[in-house]
């Protein structure tokens, strides 16, 4: 990844979120950002006792209601964190440490195309904490998200992105249950890391 026409993304000027401490990185480990309630966070460490899930939300009340069923079922394969999830990836995350990433009906920021996960300089940050071959997951309702998110991946990222509409019975998070049962399409995406892909925060970080 080189060629790439955005403001260069500048993590040494993030200070650490309120309260942060570093997390144990366990292998393999999954990223959620904005997990909402927690619906697919606590499905997926539910049905994967060998996979680690960090999942971030930084709301307040839909964090708590997260942070109350983590606990009662106390999932030792799961972090649920409040914060926002820019600077805490910059503090928490070593290069090459994610073996998956899920943004899973992201906020659609009509009016701000430059707080869009796809069109921000923080997403080859994140690029640059995933290993390669890691597999990112992008799921929404709005059509032109989907279609920007596959142009950006590919123009901008160049990556080489997957798209496809959710099955109408999938029930992984609120939001796509919210949709899906007014009749809406959710499109996903899905882009993997080739082996090989440099960003310029692959040496940042390293301890
Ligand atoms: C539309 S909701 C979807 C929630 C959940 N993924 C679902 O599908 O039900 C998007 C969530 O992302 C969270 N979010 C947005 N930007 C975030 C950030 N930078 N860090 C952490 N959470 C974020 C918001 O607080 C919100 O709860």
């Amino acid at each position: 990844m080189t060629d790439v026409n955005l403001r260069q993304f500048k993590p040494e000027k993030l200070f650490a979120p309120r309260g942060f401490t570093k997390p144990e990185i366990k292998a393999p480990q999954y990223l959620e950002i904005g997990a909402g309630r927690g619906k697919h966070a606590l499905m997926f460490a539910q049905e994967n006792p060998d996979k680690n899930l960090i999942a971030i939300e930084r709301t307040r009340n839909k964090f708590n209601d997260f942070a109350d069923k983590a606990e009662q079922l106390s999932l030792r394969n799961l972090l649920a964190v409040h914060a926002d999830a820019i600077p805490w990836v910059v503090h928490a995350l070593p290069p090459k440490s994610l073996a998956g990433v899920f943004l899973l009906y992201p906020n659609p920021e009509p009016k701000n195309p430059s707080q869009r996960w796809f069109n921000m300089p923080f997403f080859e940050f994140l690029l640059s904490r995933m290993q390669d071959g890691a597999k990112l997951t992008l799921a929404t309702n709005i059509q032109t998200y989907i279609e920007e998110a596959e142009q950006q991946s590919k123009e901008l990222w160049q990556l080489s992105p997957a798209v496809f509409e959710v099955d109408k019975g999938s029930q992984r998070t609120h939001f796509e249950v919210k949709y899906l049962a007014r009749g809406e399409t959710c499109w996903q995406m899905e882009l993997v890391k080739p082996d090989g892909y440099q960003t310029r925060f692959d040496e940042w970080g390293v301890d």
